[in-house]
């Protein structure tokens, strides 16, 4: 038993659930998570989104959504993993059986696993674009280049199935390896120099932003909240992203919480990952809107924002190749440790359910991501005709997962710890130090939580308006 408790991460476990492995300390498990919280979803599309959905009102509702849906729902995320001791399938199954509930709720563990498989197939994808910027940024390909240039490299970059296919593959295999391999020791010790040297890069950034001399303009467009450019569809875009951004109602979280030693408490543990999570993000959009402004960009241009400005900066600040090599790397290394914990919920699921080898596990996960990869490198290129409801087959996975699956497994898993569980089961499984905080996490999710989803989901319906 020692044992178990002395290697962090997981080995392919067929044990049962007493003796299954444990994080070593809580910072293993901090570590983890952030590392799965901090990843694209910060750098590249928090801003991406932020600019498609005008600015500042988008950003409030966003934090709003992080406070109010997000927090909590990690909480109870953690806390179901943990209680439920198992991959997501059978861990909720097993709380279900557990409290006598109708099994319609098993759907909360299966939809986890889906939604997290679904976003792999395109994640891996956008980190290999990270990935290609590296040798990029080092050959000084960005030096003295104007927006339009560095527009076309990206636009060049996608029009090429064959590099991007090599790219996605290179992400899958590394990705592989380290689940394939557990988490012991690499994943911490990599996210430990990870974390400050990500945040040290966007500082230096956020500092060139601000002799850009668009600086202002840039924290403006980011914080002055105007409503009226606010859609429906701008409060889901919002709160998927809170979802997606904190690896929530995907399984990655739960699966991270199932292997949580009892002791650790879940509420300080989950502020310190959604505090890290969203100082990312903030820093990153600190960093990307004055450098729009001051090359007048589009804001909305969509997902090549951070490919386009940020290389502009680094083609004109000093040292700029070095300081756009290694930021491309962290953005590559922060993608991995989002990825791994999207691919260890199904790798748990098929060793633990069909008691299949992890090697084996990874090769069928693998093989199916790498085919769904390949239709997400295709409808980038040669399938950009290809669309159903006029989404490509990359924006109908980003669209069902971030815009329903999420919020919707949010809502259940609200629902279902808020309602249907004991009441003793889930406050006993957080060990909240006070009753105000048992009663104020109670009520959210009971109330605050399941109201907020609906409304978001009916009001982008249009069966209610504001
Ligand atoms: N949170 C990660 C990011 O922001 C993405 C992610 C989603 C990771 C779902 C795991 C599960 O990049």
């Amino acid at each position: 038993m020692s044992d178990n408790y002395s290697s962090a991460g997981y080995s392919g476990s067929t044990k049962s659930s007493s003796t299954r492995v444990q994080w070593s300390t809580r910072m293993a498990f901090i570590l983890a998570a952030v590392g799965s919280a901090v990843g694209l979803g910060n750098i590249w599309k928090f801003p991406y989104i932020t600019g498609e959905h005008g600015g500042g009102a988008f950003v409030l509702v966003y934090l709003g959504c992080i406070l109010i849906i997000g927090i909590p729902v990690m909480m109870a995320e953690i806390a179901l993993g943990r209680r439920g001791r198992h991959n997501p399938a059978q861990g909720i199954a097993t709380l279900v059986r557990e409290a006598g509930a109708h099994p319609f709720w098993k759907i909360i563990g299966v939809m986890a696993l889906l939604c997290g498989f679904m976003i792999l197939m395109f994640y891996t994808v956008v980190a290999g674009w990270a990935f290609a910027y590296v040798p990029k940024a080092a050959s000084g390909s960005f030096v003295g280049e104007n927006g339009d240039a560095i527009g076309s490299m990206f636009g060049g970059m996608l029009a090429d199935p064959i590099a991007l296919t090599i790219w996605m593959t290179v992400v899958l295999g590394l990705t592989m390896g380290i689940v394939l391999r557990g988490l012991h020791g690499g994943l911490e010790k990599a996210i430990n120099l990870l974390m400050p040297g990500l945040l040290i890069l966007l500082l230096i950034l956020v500092g060139y932003a601000m002799t850009s001399g668009h600086f202002m303009e840039g924290v403006s467009f980011l914080f002055k909240a105007d409503f009226s450019k606010m859609t429906g569809t701008g409060f889901l875009v919002a709160l998927g992203h809170a979802f997606f951004t904190l690896s929530l109602a995907s399984g990655a979280i739960m699966t991270y919480g199932s292997y949580l030693p009892e002791n650790v408490s879940i509420g300080k543990t989950t502020m310190i990952i959604a505090i890290m999570d969203t100082v990312v993000a903030l820093a990153a959009g600190l960093a990307i809107f004055p450098l729009v402004f001051a090359n007048g960009l589009e804001p909305g241009a969509g997902p090549g924002l951070i490919f386009v400005t940020l290389p502009i900066a680094f083609g004109q600040m000093p040292f700029g190749s070095t300081f756009g090599t290694l930021f491309f790397l962290l953005l590559a290394v922060a993608a991995l440790t989002s990825a791994i914990s999207m691919l260890e919920p199904t790798i748990s699921w098929l060793t633990e359910k069909f008691k299949m080898t992890r090697f084996k596990a990874c090769m069928l996960a693998g093989s199916l991501l790498w085919l769904g990869g390949l239709g997400v490198v295709a409808s980038l290129n040669i399938g950009s005709e290809w669309t159903l409801f006029g989404k490509t087959f990359f924006d109908m996975l980003d669209y069902l997962t971030s815009s329903w699956l999420m919020p919707l497994g949010g809502l259940l898993m609200a629902i279902f710890s808020g309602w249907i569980l004991k009441k003793t089961v889930m406050l006993d499984e957080l060990g909240l130090s006070s009753t105000i905080m048992h009663k104020l996490w109670l009520f959210t999710m009971r109330y605050i939580t399941p109201l907020a989803i609906i409304i978001v989901f009916l009001n982008v319906l249009g069966i209610i308006s504001f």
